[in-house]
């Protein structure tokens, strides 16, 4: 039998971007983490990205079926950290009931515009994305969804946040 903390730590070893997925659910817009992130087709031009099935990115993404890919600066890190708190704080198991009770508006007090579907753009970020949801696929734990890529910008020039840069993994 193979060591599970063997594998782990093979898997913690693969290098990722790091991206702030963009969406909305009518007018409420979230951003959430993700490195799990990829082109998967020329033509078209389709990227995947994997969500944890009970993210309300998700949620979100299966209401509007837009969302955006932004990539930050490494001067960023502080801002892309806020992304990793859930929109609903009882997801992270364990938390004091009125800390699970929350709802975290993660873009409240961050400026922002939106791609012409309606996709969180990051002022901060360096480019950007807009997608539009084709296939959904269940992968475990995860959703993979498929998505046709409608829009995109560079903004500046920037060295891009990556698993590498932060050191947070995601993996395992
Ligand atoms: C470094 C890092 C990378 C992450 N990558 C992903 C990812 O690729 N897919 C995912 O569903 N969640 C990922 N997460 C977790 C989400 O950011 C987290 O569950 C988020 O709270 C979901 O937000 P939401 O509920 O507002 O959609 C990652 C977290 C970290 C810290």
């Amino acid at each position: 039998m193979p060591e599970q903390d063997d594998i782990k730590a093979v898997m913690d070893e693969m290098p990722y971007g790091l991206y702030i997925i963009g969406s909305r659910m009518g007018d409420e817009v979230n951003g959430m983490m993700a490195d799990w992130v990829m082109q998967v087709s020329f033509v078209p031009r389709l990227v995947a990205v994997s969500f944890e099935n009970d993210a309300q990115t998700l949620a979100n993404v299966r209401d509007s079926s837009v969302f955006t890919v932004n990539l930050l600066p490494q001067e960023s890190m502080e801002l892309a950290a806020r992304f990793a708190q859930p929109y609903h704080g009882d997801k992270v198991k364990g938390r004091p009931e009125a800390e699970a009770a929350k709802l975290h508006r993660k873009l409240e007090g961050i400026p922002y515009t939106q791609s012409a579907r309606g996709g969180p753009i990051l002022e901060d970020a360096m480019a950007w994305l807009e997608c539009e949801a084709d296939q959904y696929l269940p992968a475990g734990d995860h959703t993979l969804v498929i998505a046709r890529v409608l829009d995109g910008r560079v903004l500046k020039p920037a060295e891009p946040l990556t698993s590498t840069y932060t050191g947070w993994t995601y993996s395992g």
